[in-house]
């Protein structure tokens, strides 16, 4: 996607792929969350009216799949539509809404690929060499003598086993520095950064030539070679073509429509593949490149990577339909700062549900349908004269349609989702202030309870749209309950658009209804933790002044405060600023002001208080990342100890808290 917000009902093509996943094993939570991410983006681009096209499918040749089939003592190809199968039906169940979902065993891939071979063949971009080296049957490669770890594949902990062979060979060494000049002119092409960093480091060894043919004696289960059957083709390169022979190949109308406009999407696993070789293939075949290549992070389990051998991701993916897969969806989209790794637990979804999906958001939509009781059951809401309400709603939609715009150029979910909370938190606060409750049995404060009740439904109206590619189930429960009875559009999700209609509002309680930490059990049988662990930091001791002050750490500035005396640069060099994540927010008893924020720096977790409760709801900050004063002196503030302060910018009421406009890791220093 470029920087540039979409417009509505542009009807511009988007094309948007997933890895095909291999078919040696069952969909797990690692297939979910791509797959999950690719259907929220479309979801989004569909909602702003663009012409979209959603490509999944399955990876089905090669040595790994033609082993797994043997071992289950079957044929490759009656594995390979099983577990295809199983990929389409997780997929329904989870309501992925694909185009297309492509098969490497179908007719139509393998005709573009040999297509292709011939003409890579035919344009001497291809030659016939002997190869001998380390190689590994679970990755499917040869390793060079410095990538083996002790004779071992670093992945698979294998023993890598000498092959040698006569192949052929497809001239990629040439390619090495028009890719390197490539990925240094166009810095977003790969996306977050850190990954075109690592593909720019592949970059400064020398590239070799890619074996793209596997002899027929040692497998079968491939593509054979255009010009020589003796040989199939490599699996990477068969499957990579999958995004071209989708839409048919170059010159079909539906190639030229949807390529030039082609991202990706793959976990960094399959950065090398996606990054190195794909774009030297297109280059000698004449293909223009994909716009982006865009790399998220690695779901691990309680810290350790995963994969596919371990039963408990595909446990992961169960919580699906045990918790519903809006709770699902929304977790894993909230949880993993696009491009980082995160930690998948059962414990931290349930909070996410009870927090941010029953308290937060079904507590809302609980309590303003439930206001409706007092019109008559079937009118329509009247109109309510105008307030400044209006004008507060007009700039929330517009302000949160701008940031999760912004966000999701860059794949950025959780910072999406975290405008909408906030968007949500400044309702429920807006219902806190108002007391609709109280107004309705007022009679002479009729006129102010339509105009509440006006404001709310109108900010119900927005969610039931902004949340369709997030939370789809819920999104549409709302939309129902409000009686938005149309297809959602982006374009309509304007203060001036959402007024323009009429709404019958119905009770919607129990949306997400909550789960009871206490009672449940883990899948292991152990009781499940009622709340987070407590920060693992010892308490330091108190500090007498700052006690004195417990508003200190953000008591907005006047706009013109003068102006401080200089400092040195050692004297500013004393601050340990940090960036730190906010792993938990609530508020402090008793206090009107104060939040406690749990933060995490580095492997270090702390508490922090921080006086911004009027300006921040705590959903809205958990998952955000801060910057923080380290090295403060602690303090205790209403009982409660702060081992640093947040950094935030203020002019008048308004209060910012400052965030980095990248990722960086929790504990980066910030100078
Ligand atoms: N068949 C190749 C891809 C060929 S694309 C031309 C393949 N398949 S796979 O089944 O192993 O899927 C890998 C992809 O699954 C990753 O790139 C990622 O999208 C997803 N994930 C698998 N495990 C994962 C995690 N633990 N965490 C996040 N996603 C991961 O590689």
């Amino acid at each position: 996607m470029t920087g540039s917000p979409p417009q509505s009902g542009t009807g511009r093509p988007f094309y948007l792929t997933t890895p095909i996943y291999y078919i040696n094993a069952r969909p797990h939570l690692g297939h979910a969350y791509t797959t999950i991410v690719a259907d929220a983006m479309c979801r989004y681009r569909r909602l702003a009216g663009d012409d979209v096209h959603f490509l999944t499918g399955t990876d089905e040749h090669g040595d790994k799949i033609a082993q797994a089939a043997h071992q289950a003592g079957e044929s490759p190809r009656a594995l390979a539509d099983r577990n295809s199968a199983a990929f389409r039906e997780q997929w329904k169940l989870l309501d992925i809404r694909y185009d297309d979902f492509i098969r490497t065993t179908e007719a139509r891939h393998a005709g573009v690929v040999q297509a292709i071979l011939r003409r890579l063949w035919d344009g001497g971009e291809i030659y016939f060499g002997q190869y001998g080296g380390q190689y590994c049957f679970g990755c499917e490669r040869f390793y060079t003598d410095r990538e083996g770890v002790d004779g071992k594949c670093p992945d698979h902990q294998t023993p890598l086993v000498y092959l040698e062979e006569e192949n052929y060979f497809f001239r990629m060494s040439k390619y090495q520095d028009w890719l390197r000049r490539e990925l240094e002119e166009n810095p977003t092409r790969v996306r977050p950064e850190r990954y075109r960093n690592e593909l720019l480091g592949f970059l400064r060894e020398p590239l070799q030539d890619l074996s793209i043919s596997r002899p027929k004696t040692r497998l079968e289960w491939g593509i054979p070679l255009p010009f020589d059957d003796r040989f199939v083709t490599y699996v990477w390169f068969d499957a990579l073509l999958n995004y071209v022979s989708a839409l048919g190949g170059p010159g079909e109308p539906r190639f030229e429509r949807y390529w030039p406009t082609v991202q990706h999407l793959i976990g960094k696993d399959i950065l090398k593949p996606h990054g190195i070789y794909w774009p030297c293939m297109l280059k000698a075949a004449g293909i223009p490149l994909f716009q982006h290549l865009n790399v998220h992070g690695y779901w691990t389990l309680g810290g350790g990577k995963i994969s596919k051998s371990v039963g408990n991701v595909v446990e992961a993916l169960a919580l699906a339909e045990t918790y519903g897969r809006d709770a699902f969806r929304y977790f894993v989209l909230r949880e993993m700062p696009f491009g980082q790794d995160a930690n998948f637990s059962a414990d931290a979804l349930l909070e996410r549900l009870n927090a941010d999906l029953a308290n937060d958001l079904g507590n809302l939509v609980s309590r303003v349908t439930t206001l409706h009781r007092t019109l008559s059951r079937d009118a329509a809401v009247p109109a309510a004269p105008v307030a400044d309400d209006r004008e507060m709603l007009r700039r929330a939609i517009a302000a949160t349609r701008a940031h999760v715009d912004a966000a999701l150029a860059e794949f950025a979910f959780h910072r999406a989702l975290t405008e909408i909370w906030s968007f949500i938190g400044a309702l429920n606060g807006y219902v806190d202030r108002e007391q609709p409750w109280v107004l309705e049995r007022d009679p002479r404060k009729g006129e102010r309870f339509l105009q509440v009740l006006d404001t709310l439904t109108l900010g119900l109206a927005f969610l039931g749209i902004i949340l369709e590619p997030f939370v789809p189930d819920a999104a549409r429960r709302i939309r129902e309950a409000i009686g938005y009875g149309e297809e959602p559009r982006l374009g309509d999700a304007t203060l001036d658009g959402l007024s323009d209609r009429t709404y019958r509002v119905t009770r919607l309680g129990g949306l997400f209804p909550r789960i009871d930490l206490g009672g449940r059990r883990r899948p292991d049988g152990r009781p499940a933790t009622a709340s987070r662990p407590e920060p693992a930091v010892a308490v330091r001791p108190r500090s007498p002044a700052r006690d004195a002050s417990p508003d200190a750490p953000t008591t907005p500035e006047p706009r013109d405060a003068p102006a401080k005396p200089r400092v040195t640069i050692d004297e500013f060099r004393r601050l340990d600023l940090r960036v730190a994540l906010v792993l938990d927010a609530e508020p402090v008893p008793k206090s009107k002001k104060l939040l406690k924020l749990t933060v995490r720096l580095g492997e270090e977790t702390r508490t922090i208080v921080a006086g911004i409760a009027e300006h921040y709801a705590p959903a809205a900050l958990r998952g955000r990342t801060v910057v923080i004063v380290a090295n403060l002196e602690p303090a205790t503030l209403m009982g409660v100890p702060s081992e640093g302060m947040v950094l935030a910018g203020s002019a008048g009421p308004v209060l910012s808290l400052l965030t980095p406009d990248r990722d960086l890791a929790p504990g980066a220093v910030v100078r």
